[in-house]
Protein backbone atom coordinates (compact mmCIF):
# COMPACT_ATOMS: atom_id res chain seq x y z
CA UNK A 1 0.00 0.00 0.00
CA UNK A 2 1.00 3.65 -0.15
CA UNK A 3 0.44 6.63 2.42
CA UNK A 4 -0.92 9.65 0.27
CA UNK A 5 -0.77 13.14 2.45
CA UNK A 6 -2.61 15.93 1.68
CA UNK A 7 -5.04 13.57 -0.15
CA UNK A 8 -8.27 15.77 0.11
CA UNK A 9 -7.15 18.54 -1.85
CA UNK A 10 -6.98 19.66 -5.29
CA UNK A 11 -4.03 17.61 -6.81
CA UNK A 12 -4.02 14.91 -3.86
CA UNK A 13 -7.28 13.93 -4.40
CA UNK A 14 -7.06 13.88 -8.22
CA UNK A 15 -4.26 11.67 -7.84
CA UNK A 16 -6.19 9.17 -5.02
CA UNK A 17 -9.16 8.84 -7.49
CA UNK A 18 -7.04 8.28 -10.33
CA UNK A 19 -4.75 5.45 -8.46
CA UNK A 20 -7.59 3.56 -7.08
CA UNK A 21 -9.14 3.16 -10.49
CA UNK A 22 -5.96 1.91 -11.71
CA UNK A 23 -4.36 0.14 -9.53
CA UNK A 24 -5.18 -2.59 -6.46
CA UNK A 25 -2.77 -1.53 -4.41
CA UNK A 26 -4.51 0.68 -1.63
CA UNK A 27 -3.86 3.88 -0.16
CA UNK A 28 -3.79 5.29 3.29
CA UNK A 29 -4.51 9.11 3.00
CA UNK A 30 -3.88 11.67 5.58
CA UNK A 31 -5.19 15.05 5.23
CA UNK A 32 -5.69 17.77 8.17
CA UNK A 33 -8.36 18.76 6.53
CA UNK A 34 -7.68 22.45 6.06
CA UNK A 35 -9.85 24.95 4.35
CA UNK A 36 -8.75 23.18 1.21
CA UNK A 37 -8.87 19.89 2.63
CA UNK A 38 -12.99 18.60 1.14
CA UNK A 39 -14.21 14.93 1.95
CA UNK A 40 -16.54 15.57 -0.71
CA UNK A 41 -14.04 15.25 -3.32
CA UNK A 42 -13.04 11.59 -2.15
CA UNK A 43 -17.09 11.12 -2.10
CA UNK A 44 -16.87 7.86 -4.63
CA UNK A 45 -14.30 6.21 -2.29
CA UNK A 46 -17.21 5.66 -0.09
CA UNK A 47 -17.16 2.09 0.79
CA UNK A 48 -14.02 1.48 -1.37
CA UNK A 49 -11.46 -0.75 1.18
CA UNK A 50 -8.58 -0.11 -0.86
CA UNK A 51 -8.74 3.76 0.87
CA UNK A 52 -8.86 4.68 4.21
CA UNK A 53 -8.77 8.28 5.35
CA UNK A 54 -7.03 9.42 8.73
CA UNK A 55 -7.81 12.92 9.59
CA UNK A 56 -4.14 14.29 11.10
CA UNK A 57 -1.54 16.79 10.44
CA UNK A 58 2.08 15.70 8.67
CA UNK A 59 3.66 17.54 11.44
CA UNK A 60 2.25 15.16 14.51
CA UNK A 61 5.40 12.78 14.62
CA UNK A 62 4.05 10.30 16.77
CA UNK A 63 0.51 9.84 14.77
CA UNK A 64 2.83 9.43 11.20
CA UNK A 65 5.23 7.11 13.09
CA UNK A 66 1.79 5.05 14.19
CA UNK A 67 0.64 5.14 10.39
CA UNK A 68 3.92 3.89 9.17
CA UNK A 69 4.51 0.85 11.69
CA UNK A 70 1.03 -0.13 11.31
CA UNK A 71 0.67 -0.14 7.27
CA UNK A 72 4.04 -0.16 6.06
CA UNK A 73 3.32 1.38 3.05
CA UNK A 74 6.14 1.15 0.12
CA UNK A 75 5.86 4.53 -0.54
CA UNK A 76 4.73 8.01 0.70
CA UNK A 77 3.38 10.42 -1.19
CA UNK A 78 3.61 14.34 0.23
CA UNK A 79 1.16 16.64 -1.32
CA UNK A 80 0.17 18.03 2.26
CA UNK A 81 0.82 22.46 1.84
CA UNK A 82 -0.38 25.48 2.20
CA UNK A 83 -0.45 25.77 -1.35
CA UNK A 84 -2.03 29.49 -1.91
CA UNK A 85 0.42 32.48 -2.63
CA UNK A 86 -1.90 35.00 -1.78
CA UNK A 87 -2.60 33.90 1.60
CA UNK A 88 1.14 33.08 2.07
CA UNK A 89 1.16 36.79 1.45
CA UNK A 90 -1.71 37.16 4.17
CA UNK A 91 -0.19 35.33 6.43
CA UNK A 92 2.87 33.35 6.43
CA UNK A 93 2.54 31.18 9.53
CA UNK A 94 0.87 28.59 8.94
CA UNK A 95 2.94 27.92 5.28
CA UNK A 96 5.94 28.10 7.54
CA UNK A 97 4.60 25.84 9.78
CA UNK A 98 2.57 22.86 7.50
CA UNK A 99 5.66 23.42 4.57
CA UNK A 100 8.60 23.84 6.65
CA UNK A 101 7.81 22.20 9.72
CA UNK A 102 5.56 19.60 8.92
CA UNK A 103 7.92 18.58 6.20
CA UNK A 104 10.63 18.22 8.26
CA UNK A 105 8.58 15.89 11.09
CA UNK A 106 7.35 13.77 8.46
CA UNK A 107 10.42 13.34 6.72
CA UNK A 108 11.74 12.19 10.56
CA UNK A 109 9.14 9.78 10.81
CA UNK A 110 9.87 8.25 7.82
CA UNK A 111 14.11 8.16 8.14
CA UNK A 112 12.71 5.90 11.28
CA UNK A 113 10.35 3.77 9.59
CA UNK A 114 12.87 3.30 6.84
CA UNK A 115 16.17 2.42 8.87
CA UNK A 116 13.71 -0.13 10.19
CA UNK A 117 12.70 -2.25 7.33
CA UNK A 118 15.03 -5.24 5.79
CA UNK A 119 17.23 -4.60 2.98
CA UNK A 120 14.71 -5.36 0.06
CA UNK A 121 12.07 -3.33 1.21
CA UNK A 122 14.63 -0.52 2.04
CA UNK A 123 15.49 -0.69 -2.08
CA UNK A 124 12.30 -0.28 -3.15
CA UNK A 125 11.00 2.32 -0.26
CA UNK A 126 9.81 5.68 -1.91
CA UNK A 127 9.35 9.43 -0.67
CA UNK A 128 7.62 11.18 -2.79
CA UNK A 129 7.84 14.86 -2.37
CA UNK A 130 5.39 17.12 -4.85
CA UNK A 131 6.81 20.67 -5.05
CA UNK A 132 6.31 23.59 -7.76
CA UNK A 133 7.95 26.11 -10.56
CA UNK A 134 7.76 28.67 -8.07
CA UNK A 135 10.71 27.52 -6.37
CA UNK A 136 12.96 28.62 -9.27
CA UNK A 137 11.67 32.51 -9.03
CA UNK A 138 10.45 34.23 -12.17
CA UNK A 139 11.67 34.34 -16.03
CA UNK A 140 12.13 37.51 -18.15
CA UNK A 141 10.32 37.15 -21.56
CA UNK A 142 12.52 35.19 -23.98
CA UNK A 143 14.83 33.52 -20.96
CA UNK A 144 14.50 29.37 -21.16
CA UNK A 145 12.29 27.61 -19.25
CA UNK A 146 13.48 26.21 -15.79
CA UNK A 147 15.62 23.05 -15.90
CA UNK A 148 16.19 20.91 -12.76
CA UNK A 149 19.67 22.42 -12.08
CA UNK A 150 18.09 25.81 -12.59
CA UNK A 151 19.00 27.93 -9.05
CA UNK A 152 16.38 28.11 -6.42
CA UNK A 153 14.99 31.87 -6.01
CA UNK A 154 11.69 31.95 -4.60
CA UNK A 155 9.87 34.75 -4.12
CA UNK A 156 7.19 34.91 -1.93
CA UNK A 157 6.43 33.00 1.73
CA UNK A 158 4.55 30.14 0.38
CA UNK A 159 7.32 29.59 -2.93
CA UNK A 160 10.19 29.95 0.09
CA UNK A 161 8.48 27.71 2.32
CA UNK A 162 8.29 24.92 -0.31
CA UNK A 163 12.18 25.83 -1.05
CA UNK A 164 13.05 24.85 2.12
CA UNK A 165 10.87 21.95 2.13
CA UNK A 166 12.70 20.88 -0.74
CA UNK A 167 15.86 21.33 0.41
CA UNK A 168 15.16 19.30 3.30
CA UNK A 169 13.96 16.33 1.10
CA UNK A 170 17.73 16.99 -0.82
CA UNK A 171 19.64 16.58 2.03
CA UNK A 172 18.12 13.63 3.45
CA UNK A 173 18.84 11.79 0.38
CA UNK A 174 22.69 13.01 0.72
CA UNK A 175 22.87 12.57 4.49
CA UNK A 176 20.99 9.55 5.09
CA UNK A 177 20.60 7.81 1.88
CA UNK A 178 16.56 7.95 2.23
CA UNK A 179 15.00 7.18 -0.83
CA UNK A 180 13.50 10.24 -2.30
CA UNK A 181 12.05 12.19 -5.55
CA UNK A 182 11.12 15.68 -5.73
CA UNK A 183 8.64 16.53 -8.73
CA UNK A 184 8.34 20.21 -9.56
CA UNK A 185 5.54 21.14 -11.42
CA UNK A 186 3.40 24.33 -13.15
CA UNK A 187 0.17 25.29 -12.23
CA UNK A 188 -2.18 22.46 -12.88
CA UNK A 189 -6.36 23.20 -13.30
CA UNK A 190 -8.99 20.43 -13.73
CA UNK A 191 -11.64 18.89 -11.27
CA UNK A 192 -11.97 19.95 -7.46
CA UNK A 193 -9.61 23.05 -8.04
CA UNK A 194 -10.80 25.09 -4.96
CA UNK A 195 -12.22 28.43 -6.24
CA UNK A 196 -9.34 30.62 -4.59
CA UNK A 197 -7.16 29.95 -7.45
CA UNK A 198 -7.30 31.53 -10.71
CA UNK A 199 -9.35 29.65 -13.06
CA UNK A 200 -12.28 28.22 -11.01
CA UNK A 201 -12.64 31.55 -9.18
CA UNK A 202 -13.47 32.51 -12.94
CA UNK A 203 -15.71 30.32 -13.90
CA UNK A 204 -17.25 30.69 -10.50
CA UNK A 205 -17.51 34.62 -10.77
CA UNK A 206 -18.29 34.67 -14.39
CA UNK A 207 -21.42 32.22 -13.61
CA UNK A 208 -22.19 34.53 -10.44
CA UNK A 209 -22.45 37.77 -12.45
CA UNK A 210 -19.33 38.60 -10.06
CA UNK A 211 -16.58 40.97 -11.22
CA UNK A 212 -13.30 38.80 -13.16
CA UNK A 213 -10.15 40.19 -11.25
CA UNK A 214 -7.39 40.17 -13.25
CA UNK A 215 -4.13 41.46 -11.19
CA UNK A 216 -2.19 44.51 -12.70
CA UNK A 217 -2.17 44.34 -16.51
CA UNK A 218 -2.63 40.62 -16.88
CA UNK A 219 0.01 39.79 -18.63
CA UNK A 220 1.97 37.23 -16.27
CA UNK A 221 2.55 34.37 -17.69
CA UNK A 222 1.83 30.73 -16.26
CA UNK A 223 2.43 27.11 -18.01
CA UNK A 224 -0.67 25.25 -17.46
CA UNK A 225 -1.17 21.57 -16.94
CA UNK A 226 -4.20 19.13 -16.55
CA UNK A 227 -4.52 17.80 -13.56
CA UNK A 228 -4.76 14.28 -14.23
CA UNK A 229 -1.40 14.63 -16.32
CA UNK A 230 0.32 15.58 -13.26
CA UNK A 231 -0.91 12.75 -11.71
CA UNK A 232 -0.01 10.52 -14.45
CA UNK A 233 3.20 12.20 -14.35
CA UNK A 234 3.46 11.22 -10.39
CA UNK A 235 2.69 7.47 -10.83
CA UNK A 236 5.27 7.44 -13.69
CA UNK A 237 8.00 8.79 -11.57
CA UNK A 238 7.00 6.91 -8.75
CA UNK A 239 7.85 3.96 -10.51
CA UNK A 240 10.41 4.16 -12.45
CA UNK A 241 12.42 7.68 -11.05
CA UNK A 242 15.97 7.62 -9.82
CA UNK A 243 16.02 7.94 -5.84
CA UNK A 244 17.45 11.45 -5.11
CA UNK A 245 16.06 12.77 -8.36
CA UNK A 246 14.32 15.98 -9.20
CA UNK A 247 11.59 15.54 -12.18
CA UNK A 248 10.18 19.29 -13.55
CA UNK A 249 6.83 18.26 -14.98
CA UNK A 250 4.80 20.88 -16.83
CA UNK A 251 2.36 21.38 -20.04
CA UNK A 252 4.27 23.15 -22.11
CA UNK A 253 1.30 25.28 -22.51
CA UNK A 254 2.91 28.78 -21.38
CA UNK A 255 -0.56 31.68 -21.46
CA UNK A 256 -0.72 35.10 -20.13
CA UNK A 257 -3.60 35.26 -17.41
CA UNK A 258 -5.47 37.90 -19.70
CA UNK A 259 -5.79 34.87 -22.29
CA UNK A 260 -6.56 32.16 -19.86
CA UNK A 261 -9.76 34.58 -18.61
CA UNK A 262 -10.49 34.98 -22.79
CA UNK A 263 -10.51 31.50 -23.35
CA UNK A 264 -12.74 30.56 -20.42
CA UNK A 265 -15.37 33.26 -20.98
CA UNK A 266 -15.61 31.87 -24.68
CA UNK A 267 -16.27 28.27 -23.32
CA UNK A 268 -18.63 29.22 -20.99
CA UNK A 269 -20.40 32.29 -23.65
CA UNK A 270 -20.77 28.54 -25.82
CA UNK A 271 -21.46 26.36 -23.09
CA UNK A 272 -23.28 28.45 -20.27
CA UNK A 273 -24.46 31.95 -22.14
CA UNK A 274 -25.37 34.94 -19.96
CA UNK A 275 -29.32 35.41 -19.93
CA UNK A 276 -28.73 38.99 -21.38
CA UNK A 277 -26.85 37.14 -24.44
CA UNK A 278 -23.67 39.93 -23.33
CA UNK A 279 -20.07 37.98 -23.22
CA UNK A 280 -19.04 37.14 -19.71
CA UNK A 281 -15.72 38.89 -20.62
CA UNK A 282 -17.45 42.03 -20.12
CA UNK A 283 -16.97 41.02 -15.99
CA UNK A 284 -13.82 41.01 -16.50
CA UNK A 285 -11.95 44.24 -14.04
CA UNK A 286 -8.99 45.35 -13.45
CA UNK A 287 -7.84 45.22 -9.67
CA UNK A 288 -4.76 45.83 -7.65
CA UNK A 289 -1.21 43.35 -8.10
CA UNK A 290 -0.18 40.91 -6.25
CA UNK A 291 3.10 42.50 -4.07
CA UNK A 292 6.09 40.91 -5.46
CA UNK A 293 4.01 39.31 -8.12
CA UNK A 294 6.00 36.80 -10.25
CA UNK A 295 5.79 37.59 -13.96
CA UNK A 296 6.89 34.01 -15.77
CA UNK A 297 6.95 30.41 -15.20
CA UNK A 298 7.54 27.95 -17.20
CA UNK A 299 9.26 24.54 -17.41
CA UNK A 300 11.19 22.50 -19.17
CA UNK A 301 9.61 19.00 -18.95
CA UNK A 302 12.63 16.92 -21.40
CA UNK A 303 14.18 15.27 -18.99
CA UNK A 304 10.84 13.61 -17.60
CA UNK A 305 10.07 13.05 -20.96
CA UNK A 306 13.24 11.81 -22.50
CA UNK A 307 14.33 9.54 -19.09
CA UNK A 308 10.73 8.38 -18.24
CA UNK A 309 8.85 8.31 -21.55
CA UNK A 310 6.04 10.86 -19.65
CA UNK A 311 4.32 13.71 -21.93
CA UNK A 312 1.12 15.26 -21.31
CA UNK A 313 -2.06 14.37 -22.73
CA UNK A 314 -4.30 16.95 -22.57
CA UNK A 315 -3.96 20.19 -24.88
CA UNK A 316 -4.80 23.74 -23.50
CA UNK A 317 -8.17 23.42 -25.91
CA UNK A 318 -9.17 20.11 -24.54
CA UNK A 319 -8.18 20.53 -20.92
CA UNK A 320 -9.87 23.72 -20.30
CA UNK A 321 -12.90 22.24 -22.03
CA UNK A 322 -13.14 19.51 -19.45
CA UNK A 323 -12.52 21.53 -16.88
CA UNK A 324 -15.16 24.10 -17.90
CA UNK A 325 -17.87 21.65 -18.60
CA UNK A 326 -16.92 19.72 -15.08
CA UNK A 327 -17.77 22.91 -13.07
CA UNK A 328 -21.11 23.41 -14.80
CA UNK A 329 -21.63 19.69 -13.87
CA UNK A 330 -20.75 20.15 -10.34
CA UNK A 331 -21.99 23.35 -9.31
CA UNK A 332 -23.41 22.00 -6.00
CA UNK A 333 -19.75 20.91 -5.36
CA UNK A 334 -18.76 24.37 -6.28
CA UNK A 335 -21.76 25.94 -3.74
CA UNK A 336 -20.48 24.10 -1.19
CA UNK A 337 -16.71 25.32 -1.32
CA UNK A 338 -17.48 28.92 -1.70
CA UNK A 339 -20.25 28.64 1.60
CA UNK A 340 -19.08 30.30 4.92
CA UNK A 341 -15.00 30.82 5.46
CA UNK A 342 -14.64 30.86 1.86
CA UNK A 343 -16.95 34.23 1.57
CA UNK A 344 -14.13 35.37 4.50
CA UNK A 345 -11.46 35.21 2.51
CA UNK A 346 -12.48 36.75 -0.87
CA UNK A 347 -14.32 39.63 1.27
CA UNK A 348 -10.92 40.25 2.91
CA UNK A 349 -8.65 39.50 -0.05
CA UNK A 350 -10.49 41.61 -3.02
CA UNK A 351 -12.87 44.05 -0.83
CA UNK A 352 -12.15 47.51 -0.25
CA UNK A 353 -11.13 48.71 -3.23
CA UNK A 354 -9.41 45.40 -4.71
P1 LIG B 1 -4.53 22.26 -1.88
O1 LIG B 1 -4.36 23.49 -1.07
O2 LIG B 1 -5.72 22.13 -2.77
O3 LIG B 1 -4.55 20.98 -0.93
C1 LIG B 1 -3.65 20.82 0.13
C2 LIG B 1 -4.17 19.68 1.01
O4 LIG B 1 -3.22 19.48 2.08
C3 LIG B 1 -5.52 19.96 1.66
O5 LIG B 1 -6.35 18.83 1.57
C4 LIG B 1 -5.16 20.27 3.12
O6 LIG B 1 -6.20 19.92 4.02
C5 LIG B 1 -3.94 19.39 3.30
N1 LIG B 1 -3.06 19.87 4.37
C6 LIG B 1 -2.65 21.15 4.60
N2 LIG B 1 -1.85 21.19 5.68
C7 LIG B 1 -1.73 19.91 6.12
C8 LIG B 1 -1.02 19.30 7.19
N3 LIG B 1 -0.27 20.04 8.03
N4 LIG B 1 -1.11 17.97 7.35
C9 LIG B 1 -1.89 17.23 6.52
N5 LIG B 1 -2.59 17.75 5.51
C10 LIG B 1 -2.51 19.07 5.31
O7 LIG B 1 -3.19 22.10 -2.70
P2 LIG B 1 -2.94 21.47 -4.16
O8 LIG B 1 -3.15 22.52 -5.16
O9 LIG B 1 -3.68 20.20 -4.26
O10 LIG B 1 -1.37 21.20 -4.06
C11 LIG B 1 -0.88 19.95 -3.59
C12 LIG B 1 0.64 20.01 -3.61
O11 LIG B 1 1.10 20.27 -4.94
C13 LIG B 1 1.22 21.13 -2.73
O12 LIG B 1 2.39 20.64 -2.13
C14 LIG B 1 1.55 22.23 -3.73
O13 LIG B 1 2.62 23.02 -3.25
C15 LIG B 1 1.94 21.43 -4.94
N6 LIG B 1 1.72 22.07 -6.25
C16 LIG B 1 0.50 22.61 -6.58
C17 LIG B 1 0.30 23.16 -7.85
C18 LIG B 1 -1.02 23.75 -8.26
O14 LIG B 1 -1.11 24.34 -9.35
N7 LIG B 1 -2.09 23.60 -7.48
C19 LIG B 1 1.35 23.14 -8.77
C20 LIG B 1 2.58 22.60 -8.39
C21 LIG B 1 2.75 22.06 -7.14
O1 LIG C 1 3.18 27.40 -10.45
C1 LIG C 1 2.66 26.45 -9.57
C2 LIG C 1 1.81 27.14 -8.54
O2 LIG C 1 0.60 27.52 -9.18
C3 LIG C 1 1.52 26.28 -7.31
O3 LIG C 1 2.73 26.00 -6.65
C4 LIG C 1 0.55 27.00 -6.38
O4 LIG C 1 0.21 26.13 -5.30
C5 LIG C 1 -0.70 27.34 -7.16
O5 LIG C 1 -1.60 28.05 -6.33
C6 LIG C 1 -0.35 28.17 -8.39
O6 LIG C 1 0.15 29.48 -8.00
P1 LIG C 1 -0.26 30.81 -8.80
O7 LIG C 1 -0.06 31.97 -7.91
O8 LIG C 1 0.38 30.83 -10.14
O9 LIG C 1 -1.83 30.48 -9.03
P2 LIG C 1 -3.14 31.41 -8.91
O10 LIG C 1 -4.26 30.62 -9.48
O11 LIG C 1 -3.29 31.98 -7.55
O12 LIG C 1 -2.80 32.60 -9.91
C7 LIG C 1 -2.52 32.34 -11.28
C8 LIG C 1 -2.20 33.67 -11.93
O13 LIG C 1 -3.40 34.46 -11.99
C9 LIG C 1 -1.20 34.50 -11.16
O14 LIG C 1 -0.38 35.22 -12.08
C10 LIG C 1 -2.05 35.47 -10.35
C11 LIG C 1 -3.24 35.68 -11.28
N1 LIG C 1 -4.54 35.95 -10.59
C12 LIG C 1 -4.94 35.12 -9.60
C13 LIG C 1 -6.12 35.34 -8.92
C14 LIG C 1 -6.56 34.42 -7.80
C15 LIG C 1 -5.33 37.03 -10.99
O15 LIG C 1 -4.96 37.77 -11.93
N2 LIG C 1 -6.51 37.24 -10.34
C16 LIG C 1 -6.93 36.45 -9.30
O16 LIG C 1 -8.02 36.73 -8.73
Amino acid sequence: MILVTGGAGFIGSNFVLDWLAQSDESVINLDKLTYAGNLENLASMAGNPGHRFVKGDIADLDLVSQLLAANRPRAVINFAAESHVDRSIHGPEDFIQTNIVGTFHLLEAVRAYWNALDETDQAAFRLLHVSTDEVYGSLQAGEPAFREDRRYEPNSPYSASKAASDHLVRAYHHTYDLPVLTTNCSNNYGPYHFPEKLIPLVIHNALAGQPLPIYGDGQQIRDWLYVKDHCSAIRRVLEAGRAGETYNIGGCNEKPNLEVVHTLCALLDELKPRADGKPYREQITYVKDRPGHDRRYAIDAAKIAHELGWTPAETFASGMRKTVQWYLANQAWVHNVTSGAYRDWVGKHYGNGR
